[in-house]
């Protein structure tokens, strides 16, 4: 071989070598790389109540009227508003439940997934509510037709939890939800609702029209903002004479 030719087949060499170096190194670092940050995102705290809260305020900032409030509610407020239901409660359903806190609190007292009605107008929210809650029932669709749909093939509900904003809907719809609500609720069902108002906000004309009467159950200055739960059943009947209290 000429004496240039040897030189650029030596050149040559050097180079597939050393390509063939670089690329084992760089493969080599680039798993480390991928190690390390699987176990930095694992160590990592839960994000979810993170990105929901970034959710909730896009949501908000798009529909102000429809969402309500600026962030989901919080454990406390969650942990109020289902301290009654349990897995014995039978078919629930939720109005309004935007990310899911008052679901995962439900389920977390033993509600099975299979006993849930969700009914979300948000098609944002709904979306994400049937990949939370994949053995839950989601409708997106405004709660004032619940009277249409069959959700639990004629059972009747056990319990209603509402995270709706009564407060900004017209009387009209309201009456219109509380009615669907009642005609398919057990005679001892309750609905719970919450309020950030300082008094329950279902006017008590309304409730004295449809017979019901509303109890505040509680309430946690641990949520943005501080809020109360009621507890909205059919009005007892009032027992004189003989035999009462
Ligand atoms: C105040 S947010 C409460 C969300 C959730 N329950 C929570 O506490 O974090 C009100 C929710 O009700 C939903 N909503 C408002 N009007 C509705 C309607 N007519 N029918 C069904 N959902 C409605 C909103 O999209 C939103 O998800």
């Amino acid at each position: 071989m000429e004496p240039i030719n040897s030189l650029f087949a030596g050149i040559a060499a050097l180079n597939a070598f050393g390509l063939v170096a670089t690329r084992l190194t760089l493969r080599r670092a680039s798993g480390l790389f991928t190690d390390a940050a699987g176990r930095a995102l694992a160590m990592l705290p839960d994000m979810r109540p993170v990105r929901d809260a970034g959710r909730f305020l896009a949501a908000w900032l798009r529909a102000p009227l429809r969402v309500a409030a600026v962030a989901p509610s919080g454990r406390a407020l969650s942990r109020l508003m289902t301290a009654e239901l349990s897995g014995s409660t039978g078919p629930v359903v939720e109005l309004g439940p935007g990310t899911g806190s008052f679901t995962r609190a439900m389920i977390a007292n033993g509600v099975r997934q299979a006993d849930i009605a969700l009914i979300e107008y948000g098609p944002e929210f709904s979306a994400l509510l049937a990949e939370r809650f994949p053995h839950a029932q989601i409708r997106c669709m405004d709660a004032a037709n619940l009277g249409t749909v069959d959700l639990f093939a004629g059972r009747l509900f056990g319990a209603v939890v509402s995270g709706l904003p009564l407060l900004s809907m017209p009387r009209r719809q309201v009456v219109a939800i509380l009615k669907g609500c009642f005609e398919r609720l057990e005679p001892e069902g309750a609905l719970y609702q919450f309020t950030y108002g300082p008094r329950c906000p279902v006017p008590k004309s309304m409730l004295d029209r449809l017979g019901l009467e509303a109890e505040r159950i509680g309430g946690t200055l641990a949520n943005i903002p501080p809020a109360a739960v009621y507890r909205i059943r059919r009005r007892r009947q009032e027992t004189h004479g003989a035999g009462s209290a």
